[in-house]
């Protein structure tokens, strides 16, 4: 079942995304930032008008994925499954939830970024449709280490054409 975050998950889902990106497919350097989310970073995300998804099975919380308003679209962020539940789809189900709430909010496209090593994590974005724009690289390193990507919503701009 995909519903919702709410606060009450902030604790839980703060230690999924830490397990997550410990566990993620290739070691990355510098460590992800993920690895320091706590319920309180989570609270503050739904204080600034953000918000997330949530995989419940069984009463628990095996996926999760955050998400914020930013340059103009949704931007997508903390995109975590259990070890255990991985490969069932839930990451996609997750992005399709972060779709339908971009769509809500009448915004034009979902971002996201990622790890240019993690190249499972990159085919896995483009299957769903999003597009890589613009590489960077981290303070202190010169050569690129994330990429930024996007997922444009067409439907959105076909009504915004139209009123
Ligand atoms: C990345 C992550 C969220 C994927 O979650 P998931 O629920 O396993 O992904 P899904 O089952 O929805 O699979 C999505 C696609 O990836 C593929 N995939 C999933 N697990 C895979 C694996 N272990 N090896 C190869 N491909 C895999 C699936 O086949 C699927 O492709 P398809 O739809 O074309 O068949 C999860 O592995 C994770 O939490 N990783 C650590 C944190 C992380 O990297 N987050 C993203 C940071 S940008």
């Amino acid at each position: 079942m995909i519903r919702p975050l709410t606060q009450a998950d902030a604790t839980e889902v703060a230690s999924l995304i830490r397990v997550a990106f410990a566990t993620l497919s290739a070691p990355v350097s510098p460590p992800p930032s993920a690895l320091l989310e706590t319920a309180g970073t989570i609270a503050s995300i739904f204080a600034q008008g953000g918000g997330g998804a949530a995989a419940e099975r069984d009463g628990r919380i095996v996926g999760t994925c955050i998400w914020q308003q930013k340059n103009g679209g949704l931007y997508v962020g903390r995109l975590s499954v259990a070890i255990s539940a991985r490969g069932q789809g839930i990451a996609r189900a997750l992005l399709a939830a972060a779709e339908t709430e971009a769509r809500r909010r009448g915004l034009p496209k979902l971002l996201l970024s990622t790890r240019l090593v993690l190249t499972d994590n990159r085919h896995l974005f483009a299957s769903f449709g999003f597009t890589e724009v613009a590489t960077h690289a981290h303070p202190g390193f010169t050569e690129p280490t994330f990429v930024d990507l996007e997922k444009p919503l067409c439907e959105n701009d076909i009504l915004r054409k139209k009123r």
